[in-house]
């Protein structure tokens, strides 16, 4: 059942064999930043664009890249699509107002939420994020702001999951064979999607991004809905998003490339105060990795991973057992979905 819908949309040939990668040793941050922003002014020319900033270091480094480029020709918008952490979306725009980049908070939860209702297949969940996205908000935000090209941060790795099929990234159109511009009424720059995530991390330094931003561990287009097994629903994002809190504040001060909570799908039974407690379970995973291709589980102390288990399992209702990966990728992903 992958993404049926895109084999409807107007194709082109897949682009990926012409794509080269930019590798960080490779890399002249200033160089490259002067040759994207005068690639964006003459593609854009005189018109308008508009990007999506979620706050990641893909995001984030591209919104930066723009105003550069297009001053305020590009519109910046934050879509609140109910799937993203706790505080993200205030957190986010102060810090970029602080930088005197405007960027408006779209609410779009309600279209999320429709789109995701009765999904549990992974590809059809990260399919209808994307029709959500690129169509119903970005295909609305484009007509109503009369621009026609949206700025995204699509890296390296994401074009060469998704072509290699292991996962298909959100944010992945032309090198799946979508003419955006037939499809949603858009043309798409993406300004990254030479990099991998370590050289982006460089660029979004070099234009004077917050450490807080560019040095963030990775968090995935489709948002919490990537660490949520079965159905989509608010209430199952809200105990994700409680139980991801406790681990982004008990896991920051370790090195760790990524750590993240993922909701399962079965309940098990448990117990409380002598009684049956059939509840939900939440998994923890802790990565080491450079570049998202490959990942060992962090070997973390005992004592940490029994303080993950109390907190989450009574600071999140309704969770009653948390487990740890012990997991390599391969044969594991990073993410669950
Ligand atoms: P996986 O789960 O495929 O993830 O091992 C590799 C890296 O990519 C991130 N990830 C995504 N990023 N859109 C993104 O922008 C996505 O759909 C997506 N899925 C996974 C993941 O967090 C990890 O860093």
């Amino acid at each position: 059942m992958l993404g049926i819908k895109i084999f409807i949309m107007p194709i082109r040939p897949i682009r990926i064999m012409e794509l080269k990668e930019l590798k960080l040793e490779d890399l002249n941050p200033d160089a490259f930043i002067e040759e994207q922003v005068e690639e964006i002014k003459s593609v854009v020319g005189s018109g308008l664009a508009i990007n999506a900033l979620s706050g990641g270091v893909d995001s984030s480094t591209v919104t930066l890249l723009g105003h550069r480029a297009l001053g305020d020709r590009l519109k910046t918008c934050f879509i609140e699509n109910g799937i993203m952490r706790e505080g993200e979306p205030e957190r986010i725009v102060s810090l970029f107002q602080a930088m005197g980049i405007p960027v408006e908070i779209v609410d779009a939860k309600q279209q999320f939420f429709d789109a995701l209702k009765g999904l549990t297949d992974p590809e059809e969940k990260r399919e209808a994020i994307t029709q959500t996205f690129y169509k119903t908000v970005f295909g609305t935000l484009v007509k109503e702001s009369g621009a026609n090209y949206l700025l995204q941060g699509t890296n390296f790795t994401d074009v060469e999951e998704t072509v290699a099929g292991v996962k298909r990234q959100h944010n992945i159109l032309e090198q799946l064979g979508i003419d955006t511009q037939a499809a949603f009424g858009y043309t798409v720059i993406e300004p990254v999607i030479r990099l991998r995530k370590p050289a982006v991390r460089v660029v979004g330094q070099a234009l004077g991004l917050p450490e807080e931003l560019y040095s963030r561990p990775p968090f995935p287009g489709p948002a919490l809905a990537a660490r949520v097994i079965g159905e989509v629903t608010s209430a199952r994002v809200d105990v994700v998003r409680k139980a991801t809190a406790i681990v982004e504040a008990e896991l920051q001060n370790t090195d760790a490339f990524q750590y993240l909570a993922i909701l399962h799908e079965d309940k098990v039974t448990g117990m409380r105060e002598g009684k049956r407690d059939y509840g939900m379970q939440v998994e923890v995973r802790c990565w080491e990795s450079t570049d998202a291709q490959t990942g060992t589980p962090t070997r973390l102390p005992y004592e940490t991973l029994e303080r993950l288990a109390d907190r989450i399992t009574t600071e999140v209702p309704g969770v009653v057992s948390v487990t740890y990966n012990i997991t390599k990728k391969p044969p594991s992903t990073i993410e669950a979905v």
